[in-house]
């Protein structure tokens, strides 16, 4: 029976345990998007994860709308990131890129554009800008002569992330950005080959896959989805099949691994009572599954020895909890994380949180 302490291959990486940091958008970068030293300081520390998916990176100006955050879209980005991932090898450690297109949930104030999407509807709720929260905009449908452009797009900052250092890239396709509002269709109302049946939804995040595995190798890339319960805004009528074809349309592929961020129904951040599609997903891709959302080293080990899932992704505890594999290995107790400085500048709840050892 594993246990969240062992090895484990997925794909072309290796990692020592089974516990993976999740990706955790903190803003700490520059106006421009650009990586700063305070970066490396705070994924150095995490290095015990046995694989650290990075925040989400913006793969383009048009898909970056998130004020601070990072891009790999140009050369000084990479410089940036180069300095990021020398610190997490120093340390031992291994880290993804994960690569994001924002879709309809920018503000044009951030991007210079119009956002774009699947279809002109606009998401419920607010955006985040330089100078606040603004309601979101309506998007522009995307042309389906634009859709190669995404793809080609998601490929060349695989690739940017290898040049930069990252030992593989994870395609971000959750918690309603551009490649789910494609997937669902709550928010995509196309009637054109990428919309309709749910293998028709599924045809952007294939080209995108297939793209980026070319790339970069399907052994070093991997994919975060949310398939059960609404995510910012978007949503599905009908789960199950849509997630039938995500696992038909990902099994030639052979990424190195599917992480699934479910909704649990007494979810701490965001809940939802539709069932995870987890099990559904096992019987029809035999890729390596990492599941996600309000875990503990219990819930977690249980959901390794049942089967059900290969690693465990934790979120917030990795933000309080530098040393976090160290601590579920020996049953520290956890500092919790705070929420008010998820997105703050600087190194307050960022990289002051103590290690075990240090606060000993
Ligand atoms: C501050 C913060 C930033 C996040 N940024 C991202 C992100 O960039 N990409 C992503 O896929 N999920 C992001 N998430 C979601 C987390 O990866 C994770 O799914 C969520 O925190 C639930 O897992 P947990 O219960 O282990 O915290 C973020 C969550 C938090 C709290």
């Amino acid at each position: 029976m594993p246990t969240l302490f062992d090895p484990i291959q997925y794909g072309a990486l290796s990692a020592p345990n089974r516990v993976v940091m999740a990706p955790l958008t903190r803003a700490r970068a520059t106006r421009a998007h650009v990586p700063t030293p305070i970066m490396a300081d705070y994924y150095r520390q995490r290095a015990g994860a046995g694989l650290i998916i990075s925040e989400g990176v913006g793969v383009s100006q048009q898909g970056m709308g998130w004020p601070h955050a990072a891009g790999l879209w140009n050369e000084e980005q990479v410089e940036g990131w180069r300095g990021v991932t020398d610190a997490v090898h120093q340390a031992g450690g291994r880290i993804l890129a994960q690569l994001w297109h924002m879709g309809r949930l920018v503000h044009s104030s951030v991007t210079g554009e119009q956002p774009v999407g699947p279809s002109a509807l606009t998401a419920p709720g607010h955006a985040h800008s330089y100078d606040g929260n603004k309601p979101y905009e309506q998007p522009r449908a995307l042309g389906l002569d634009e859709l190669p452009g995404i793809a080609a797009t998601f490929a060349q900052a695989a690739r940017n992330a290898i040049a930069a250092g990252f030992d593989g890239v994870q395609i971000h396709g959750a918690n309603g950005y551009l490649i789910d509002e494609f997937l669902r269709d709550g928010a995509n109302h196309r009637t054109d080959a990428y919309g309709g049946s749910p293998e028709n939804r599924v045809r952007l995040l294939r080209e995108v896959t297939q793209a980026v595995a070319g790339a970069v190798g399907a052994g070093r890339t991997a994919l975060r989805l949310s398939l059960n319960g609404a995510s910012q805004g978007t949503d599905d009528s009908d789960p199950a099949s849509l997630s039938l074809a995500v696992a038909q349309a990902l099994e030639p592929i052979g990424i190195a691994f599917l992480e699934l961020r479910e909704l649990k129904p007494g979810g701490t951040r965001g809940a939802s009572d539709v069932p995870r599609q987890s099990p559904l997903i096992r019987q029809h891709f035999s890729g390596k599954l990492v599941l996600n959302s309000d875990y503990d080293a219990q819930s977690a080990q249980a959901d390794l020895a049942s089967g059900l899932a290969d690693g465990i992704s934790f979120g917030r505890p990795f933000i309080g909890n530098p040393d976090l594999v160290d601590r579920l290995r020996t049953g520290a107790p956890l500092n919790p994380a705070r929420a008010d400085l998820f997105y703050t500048q600087g190194a307050e709840g960022y990289t002051d949180y103590p290690a075990v050892q240090a606060a000993a």
